[in-house]
């Protein structure tokens, strides 16, 4: 477009692509229509590849109502996803691309390894620090909700007793116990969900602040006396004494309990046990545990990651990737996430990270020399800032 006198310079755009994703079972995408103006305002040019959207429910023609344009998102100045990139989709990334995604920084050491070779600056959305500021661009978060909500789901649809209390001509039905293990973000909307179910909820964490956050979702709160909270606001991996404590005192209590969702997870690490074969061997016959730890091994003595299976008569669901599940809100969410971190870097078309951003620097995890070398810089992921105050059940969030 040519410069026409008494008109200001046409502005810098910066490309931003939206691949579809090729994960087996992977139904989200990164980008949803609803973000594309907020975007474009920035100096975005959205470039979505065609049927990106399809799982989720979206047309190519809903992108390009929206002023995205459908064509190769790989060849674009950012490009954002879903899943880790494999090894393929990185090949197809030029050199100073950015790459914007959940990245498995601490578990998948050698994708970012992969990234820093092809010269590619990568941000990993799990490790945006967990403050305040941040909360808008929180996909562990964003995400987390969903599993906590469809977790209950599953378990309503395995259990062979009702959640509610039921009071029929036939007699009265009691309602459901449901206990849920670790009460993060997922933990916290599993007991929301299920009270909403008309189940009667338990919690238990090792983090002794989120006591407060169970009771005012008019749960209880299960006190085995003891704390492990670690950095960032995370839980620290027991001592053997401290787990040896916890999985006597939790075979005790898991008996009583018809429905046990587990989400424990530690950054980093494989999922504590919680739930020993001796426990599932107590439980009454029927009963339910959805653990959500299946990605970490799980939470579960007898859990088979990915399956549904039954032991001693009690159906141990471990579903993966549940979010992926729901991918019209899953998307939608996951979207504004990443657009928040997009607008943190964009200014008037310019893609121009501050690193002095404690959101930025901690969640790119490589980047190129600022002497322009062929090598990269690694800024390691954080698995958590400062947290400080936390708004984690979403209630509100659609
Ligand atoms: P997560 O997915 O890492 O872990 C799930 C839960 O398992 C946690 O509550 C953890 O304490 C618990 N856990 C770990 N080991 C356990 C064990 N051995 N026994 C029992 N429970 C165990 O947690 P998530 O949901 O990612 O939350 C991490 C932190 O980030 C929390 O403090 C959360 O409240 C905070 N947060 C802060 C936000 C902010 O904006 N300030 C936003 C979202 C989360």
């Amino acid at each position: 477009m040519g410069e026409e006198a008494g008109q200001s310079p046409p502005g810098r755009t910066t490309s931003v692509g939206v691949p579809k994703e090729s994960a087996e079972g992977e139904r989200r995408v990164a980008l949803v229509p609803k973000v594309i103006e907020k975007l474009q305002k920035r100096g975005a040019e959205i470039v979505v590849e065609s049927g990106a959207g399809l799982e989720a429910l979206i047309p190519d023609e809903a992108f390009t109502d929206a002023g995205a344009t459908i064509g190769d998102p790989w060849s674009c100045d950012v490009v954002v996803k879903v899943a880790p990139p494999t090894s393929d989709e990185i090949s197809k990334l030029g050199r100073d691309t950015t790459l914007i995604g959940f990245l498995a920084p601490l578990t998948s050491p050698e994708t970012i390894e992969a990234l820093r070779s092809a010269g590619v600056q990568a941000f990993a959305m799990e490790s945006i620090p967990r403050i305040s500021r941040a909360q808008g661009m929180d996909a562990l978060s964003s995400q987390a909700n969903v599993s906590g909500y469809k977790a209950v789901l599953l378990a309503a649809q395995e259990s062979t007793r009702f959640f509610p209390m039921l009071t029929t001509a036939a007699g009265t039905v009691k309602p459901a116990t449901a206990l849920i293990l670790g009460v993060g973000v997922a933990g916290l909307q599993a007991l929301a969900t299920a009270k909403r179910l008309g189940a009667r909820t338990t919690g238990y964490d090792v983090r002794p602040d989120v006591a407060d956050q169970v009771k005012s979702l008019g749960a209880q709160w299960l006190d085995l006396g003891i704390e492990a909270a670690g950095e960032g606001g995370y839980a620290r991996e027991l001592s053997d004494s401290e787990r040896q404590k916890q999985q006597e005192q939790l075979e005790l209590a898991i008996t009583g309990f018809d429905v046990v969702i587990t989400t424990a997870q530690v950054p980093g690490k494989k999922a504590p046990t919680l739930v020993s074969a001796k426990a599932v061997e107590g439980m009454r016959p029927g009963s339910v545990i959805v653990d959500l730890a299946g990605e970490g091994g799980g939470n579960c003595e007898l859990t088979e990651p990915g399956e549904t299976v039954v032991k001693h008569d009690v159906t141990i669901a471990s579903p993966l990737n549940l979010p992926a599940t729901m991918p019209e809100h899953a998307s939608e969410l996951y979207a504004r996430n990443v657009t928040a971190l997009l607008e943190l870097m964009l200014s008037e078309g310019e893609l121009s990270p501050d690193w002095d951003d404690e959101v930025l620097a901690k969640s790119c995890v490589t980047r190129e020399s600022s002497a322009g070398g062929t090598s990269a810089d690694t800024a390691q992921p954080a698995p958590g800032g400062d947290t400080d105050t936390k708004d984690t059940t979403s209630e509100g969030e659609s």
